[in-house]
């Protein structure tokens, strides 16, 4: 078997491949600030220079927006292909002062390296790099042909993936697609995640007098947006935490037996949501239990709520205007489309006389699902419990990751998806971290599953 000297090439190289991590991380590839375009290119060139290095056709793909990465091995049609996604960009940083140290500049400290993007996703991206790095150094031929496509896009909603996609199905064509962006389901388990949620995120904006208003002399004879906001705001929930958007859960694809079984056999309690978050109690959707409100419904949250006077002391105005940002959290079969019109019916519905209000549709990501039972879960199951040292579990996941159910659509292979993060990871927070165990293990997990997928008939 060739995966002795594999494992043995990822061991004997750990420090290499957190020291090269190192650099990847220090370039600041945001995405969604433009002031960053250089570093996204940098980002792009040093995930192509490594692929290049190890012998794979490369291509960086710029469709207007942040280049795009594809990669290919040679193809031999005797073997079966794996094509393996992740973005390179990563979430602003903001708020600066809350994180320990700089967020490009890596810092390791009992065997936690933290930086932006450390788990969110260059330092996943990196374990499939890694892993062909230890078929490619050891001489050992590759038992698939393997697929690259990286992205710099996915954490501000580009469409150059979606475009590179629907026009190059056969090129990418695969047995499985294998994207390595979640969670493990704790830090003994790793978890196979067969659901990501999807997404609409909506923008309310409330304008009402043409400037802020001395809140005593006009007081009492206009509408006020920020009340007129809170009004709106405060129709979106019932107080058993169900949406009140008309059909918002007409399509929703309820779980089964076996699937809230599972989830209960994970003894998942409020105490540690409580410890994870902070928060001083679990609340939500009443009739289902905290994992299945996580993983399995749909919500609808308030992202954001301005209006007025934030400042020092006390100011006596009317404000001009409000917004609100919403997100709603989408579970199969729900439709983005459909429920951001529903949502703007419903609030321009509820609106209240002597303000205008308009509501943006921003983005959406389809929600994912996977079957349970096929042979490339097979093999993912199998490379994650040797990778791990423990038995996977079946998870599902809140986050979103829009590109997935456009890959099912267009390609028509099934979806691994193998995360090696914990949901205390901090991604999309200060202090963004990856367990240097689970980097390694991940690089594991990824070179045994090129051998466990040969395998499967
Ligand atoms: N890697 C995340 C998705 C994710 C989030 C996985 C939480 C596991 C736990 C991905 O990069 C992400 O942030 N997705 C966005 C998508 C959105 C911008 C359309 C999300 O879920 O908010
Ligand atoms: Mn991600
Ligand atoms: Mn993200």
């Amino acid at each position: 078997m060739a995966s002795e000297k594999i494992l043995g090439y990822l061991d004997s190289h750990r420090d290499e491949h957190v020291d090269q991590l190192v650099e990847f991380l220090k370039i600041p590839s945001i995405s969604s600030q433009s002031d960053h375009d250089q570093d996204t290119r940098r980002a792009a060139s040093f995930v192509a220079d490594e692929l290049k290095e190890l012998g794979l056709a490369v291509e960086v793909v710029d469709l207007g927006g942040h280049p795009l990465i594809y990669a290919e091995t040679e193809i031999r049609p005797d073997r079966k292909t794996l094509l393996f996604y992740g973005h390179y960009d990563v979430q602003p940083v903001d708020p600066l002062d809350l994180w320990d140290t700089p967020p490009f500049e890596p810092r390791i400290e009992n065997g936690i390296i933290y930086a932006r993007g450390a788990c969110d996703d260059k330092g996943q991206v990196y374990t499939h790099i890694k892993a062909l790095e230890a078929y490619v150094r050891q001489g050992i031929e590759l038992p698939v042909n393997v697929k690259f496509i990286i992205e710099g896009e996915e954490e501000a909603g580009g469409e150059s993936i979606y475009k590179y996609t629907e026009q190059n199905a056969e090129k990418m064509a695969c047995d499985a697609i294998i994207v390595s962006d979640t969670a493990l389901y704790n830090e003994t388990t790793p978890g196979i995640c067969y659901s990501l949620k999807g997404l609409a995120y909506m923008e309310i904006q409330v304008t009402g007098p043409a400037m802020d208003l001395h809140s005593g002399s006009y007081g009492g004879t206009v509408q006020n947006p920020g009340n007129a906001l809170a009004e709106i705001v405060a129709k979106l929930k019932d107080e058993d935490g169900r949406c009140l958007v008309p059909g918002f859960y007409d399509d929703v694809l309820e779980l089964d037996q076996e699937e809230r079984d599972g989830f209960a056999e994970l003894g998942y309690t409020d105490e540690i949501l409580c410890k994870e978050t902070g928060a001083s109690a679990a609340f939500g959707e009443k009739g289902f239990t905290t994992l299945e409100r996580m993983w399995a419904r749909p919500t609808c949250d308030v992202n954001g709520l301005l209006s007025g006077y934030g400042g020092e002391g006390a100011k006596t105005i009317i404000p001009a205007n409000a917004m609100a940002k919403v997100s709603m959290r989408l579970v199969p079969n729900q439709e983005p489309e459909k429920i951001a019109k529903a949502f703007t019916d419903y609030v321009l519905s509820i609106a209240p006389a002597g303000v205008k209000v308009e509501v943006i549709d921003h983005h959406g990501a389809n929600p994912v699902l996977v079957p349970r039972k096929s042979d490339m879960m097979k093999a993912g199951m199998s490379a994650l419990e040797q990778g791990f040292g423990a038995k996977p579990v079946f998870i599902r996941e809140g986050g979103s990751i829009p590109i997935v159910g456009t890959f099912q659509k267009c390609l028509k292979s099934p979806v691994l998806l193998l995360g090696y993060g914990l949901s205390t990871d901090n991604i999309h927070s200060p202090n963004e971290k990856f367990h240097l165990d689970n980097f390694w293990r991940g690089a594991r997990t990824s070179a045994i599953l090129m051998e466990e997928a040969a395998k499967q008939g």
